[in-house]
């Protein structure tokens, strides 16, 4: 049997970092210059729990407002949302109702949904202060982490806690007998695959 695959999108403003994101997760060498986005496309990466192989797979969206109709084509399906700022432009994160609305009139109250402050190595740049966001996600419900697409870890560590969110909401018990979570690259492709 193939495993069960997990679509995952990260979604937000131009130049938050989604791209970069998916880029340091997949394990690619962070870039100060990257294009911005103009094609939908995902790269997969495996979560293996106690023993069980799932594929994830990471739609990089469009953050340009001129291509917003095709960014909400992409929507749905989605199991795994995480809304993307970055904590040096404040109109970035104000922006995140926006998002948050689309996606709930696409989906719903079904997905699991995650913050990610990003771009957390620029904090003398900050402009969106954290208590601020903490009150954000505990008003949402939304859980919330800083990250940096220069260090993966923290971004990896709070995909694995949405995928575990995930899956325990669908019945899988995660951890149970000494069982773990991980993120590797068993199933990866590095080759995005596109589609518009
Ligand atoms: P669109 O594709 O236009 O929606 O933008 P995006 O959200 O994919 O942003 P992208 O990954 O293209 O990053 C925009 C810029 O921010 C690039 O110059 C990146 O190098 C930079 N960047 C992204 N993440 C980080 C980060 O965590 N820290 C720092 N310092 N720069 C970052
Ligand atoms: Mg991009």
């Amino acid at each position: 049997m193939s495993d069960e695959e997990i679509k995952v999108i990260l979604i937000g403003e131009s130049g938050t970092g989604k791209t970069s994101l998916i880029n340091a997760t997949m394990g690619l060498k962070f870039k100060e210059s990257v294009e911005s986005t103009t094609t939908n496309s995902f790269s997969s990466k495996t979560v293996t729990i106690d023993k069980k192989d799932y594929v994830l797979n990471l739609w990089d969206t469009i953050g340009q407002e001129k291509f917003r109709a095709l960014t909400k084509i992409f929507i749905k399906d989605s199991k795994i949302v995480i809304l993307v700022y970055d904590i040096t432009r404040k109109e970035s994160f104000k922006e995140l109702n926006f998002w948050l609305k689309m996606i709930q009139d696409i989906l719903g109250d079904e997905p699991i949904l995650g913050i990610c402050g990003n771009k957390s190595d620029l904090f003398v740049r900050e402009q969106v202060k954290e208590e601020e966001v903490r009150k954000y996600s505990e008003e949402k419900q939304i859980p919330f982490k800083l990250t940096s697409a220069k260090n993966p870890l923290s971004f990896n560590k709070f995909l694995e806690d949405l995928v575990k969110k995930y899956l325990e909401k669908h019945g899988v018990s995660v951890g149970n007998n000494g069982g773990k979570i991980e993120l590797n690259n068993k199933k990866q492709t590095n080759e995005k695959r596109r589609f518009c």
